[in-house]
């Protein structure tokens, strides 16, 4: 079994960001709601707790705390804010609100010595973000450090292995924060950091060879980093028992159906279904402009090409057809949140929102990764790293950001314009900073005049945002210059354009793409 760091979730943001500091740390960690029994942290043979922070007051009516009993099971336990008020009162201290409440930085001294302060100086700057404070501790509990709002900063149990922490060591502005997290790990939970991408990679294709044994797979290829690593990745463990399907919309990037069939064919010598789907796309979306429509015709067709070859191969195979597709579910749509809910997955963030009828067992390699994880492990398997690093692309793909009648010529017109944005910003070094950049084609035709000529044509408009989840973004500010030369190349290189404009509004109230 994997040595697994547990991070109770108790409602913040943070959960997520400690769960990645702690791997970071080479150990394996997976976020639990506080729910959790001291049963299930046995069951999972848990090395260490950490107690993440929340939005409570650990006094208050109603307020999330934990089962007791995990505190008796001999785990080592790292509360952290919230979570350190709790540790603190189950250790029997006392929690209040003084009134003297810290948010943001503050200067720590330390009080005492630890395995966990041991890389810290006498006075560090470490991040705070609590209303209420810890009080009193009993005498088996050491206070560690103190600020001049939280006298208890830092305090230890070294018997029972429990120790809490004010502030937020997660973040980057706490100094040796991630060394404290370490210390916790390496020389409190005795792990020794063992867990890396090959070690998952390995993890991953003995799980998938035990699920599927013998019995073929199959896996929808969109373009996109998840799927292009899971399907790399359950190649690796089962072989000729995959086939790929990559559906060509005639709305993807350009060059991507090369290089998607370039990758998986000659590289890793996948058993790949290209299936030329344009005509069939442009036909089904002809005259229609309602973006919803737009969506919808986009995702239906694509369920009915993919239903058609799954029952191609299984008409071919009988019984030995496939019974078994690979999704690239990641570990942020699977976490259940601290209310114990689990969180929703955005139904068209799916590969291609295959219905459940289809009648397959999910193969699901990347469910306890996250998105940083999923590139390392791509590259580890040998995946071109400008497939690994690709801004997100949305399942309908051009579809979303041709504004109107979805036509062969306007899709050209994008995809040439989409060629030129992104090969400036990479030749600018700003590809991988960006969340996402990209080319829009608007319902709109302008004047201008080239040459001698006066022109009719589309403006191109220019959108960059940089974000981190994709729930909220800023739009880049872009160098001037770069805006000039990618301006001056849209109308020189792009036919149909002779305008360029740039997109300078913000999520909310914008969203980033533009239907
Ligand atoms: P919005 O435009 O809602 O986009 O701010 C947020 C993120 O989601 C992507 N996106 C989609 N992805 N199917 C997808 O797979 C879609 O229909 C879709 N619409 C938006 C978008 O590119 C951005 O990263």
């Amino acid at each position: 079994m994997t040595d697994v760091v547990l991070v109770v979730d108790f409602g913040a943001q943070y959960a997520q960001l400690i769960a990645r500091r702690v791997r970071e740390a080479r150990v394996y960690s997976e976020i639990v709601p506080t729910t959790i029994t001291a049963d299930a942290v046995r069951a999972k043979g848990a090395r260490g707790i950490i107690l993440s922070g929340g939005p409570s007051s650990v006094y208050a009516e109603g307020a999330p705390g934990i089962d007791p009993e995990i505190f008796s099971l001999g785990i080592p336990v790292l509360g952290i804010c919230y979570g350190a008020q709790l540790l603190a009162q189950a250790l029997g201290g006392t929690v209040e609100a003084t009134g003297r409440g810290g948010y943001g930085r503050a200067a720590m001294t330390l009080h005492g010595g630890s395995p966990l302060t041991v890389d810290f100086p006498q006075v560090s700057d470490v991040w705070m973000s609590h209303g209420d404070s810890i009080t009193a501790l009993p005498s088996s509990v050491a206070v560690l450090a103190s600020t001049e709002d939280a006298p208890v900063a830092f305090f230890g149990d070294e018997e029972a292995r429990a120790y809490g922490v004010q502030f937020h060591p997660e973040v980057a502005h706490s100094d040796h924060g991630q060394d404290l997290i370490e210390r916790f790990l390496h020389d409190v939970c005795e792990l020794p950091g063992t867990w890396t991408h090959a070690s998952i990679i390995e993890t991953q294709v003995e799980a998938v060879r035990a699920q599927v044994g013998s019995k073929k797979v199959l896996c929808a290829l969109s373009g996109g980093v998840d799927s292009a690593v899971a399907a790399a990745l359950v190649h690796k463990a089962i072989g000729e028992q995959l086939t790929c399907v990559f559906v060509d919309t005639g709305l993807m990037r350009r060059g991507e159906g090369e290089q998607i069939e370039a990758t998986f064919t000659k590289h890793f010598q996948v058993d790949l279904i290209h299936v030329k789907a344009a005509d069939r796309y442009f036909a089904a979306l002809a005259g229609v402009t309602d973006p919803e429509r737009k969506r919808k015709i986009i995702g239906e067709l694509f369920i009915r090409i993919f239903e058609e070859v799954a029952r191609d191969l299984g008409a071919g195979l009988g019984e030995e057809g496939p019974k078994f597709l690979v999704q690239g579910t990641l570990y942020p749509d699977v976490i259940e949140s601290g209310s114990g809910h689990a969180a929703n997955i955005k139904s068209h963030h799916n590969v291609g929102g295959l219905p459940d009828d289809l009648d397959f067992s999910l193969v699901e390699p990347l469910r306890l990764l996250f998105k940083d994880e999923v590139r390392a492990v791509g590259e580890e398997l040998g995946l071109p790293s400008d497939l690994v690093w690709r801004q997100p692309f949305p399942g309908p793909g051009l579809g979303v950001r041709i504004i109107g009648e979805v036509t062969r010529e306007r899709a050209e017109i994008l995809a040439n314009a989409d060629h030129v944005v992104l090969d400036e910003i990479r030749k600018a070094g700003l590809y991988r900073e960006l969340w996402q950049s990209f080319a829009i084609l608007p319902a709109v035709r302008t004047v201008g005049v080239m040459g001698d000529g006066r022109t009719y044509a589309y403006p191109i408009v220019i959108r960059a945002v940089t974000s981190d989840d994709a729930m909220t973004a800023d739009w880049a500010r872009l160098p001037y210059e770069l805006l000039e030369r990618i301006a001056s190349r849209l109308i020189n290189e792009v036919d149909g354009v002779n305008r360029v404009a740039l997109d300078i509004t913000s999520k909310p109230p914008g969203t980033i793409e533009w239907e």
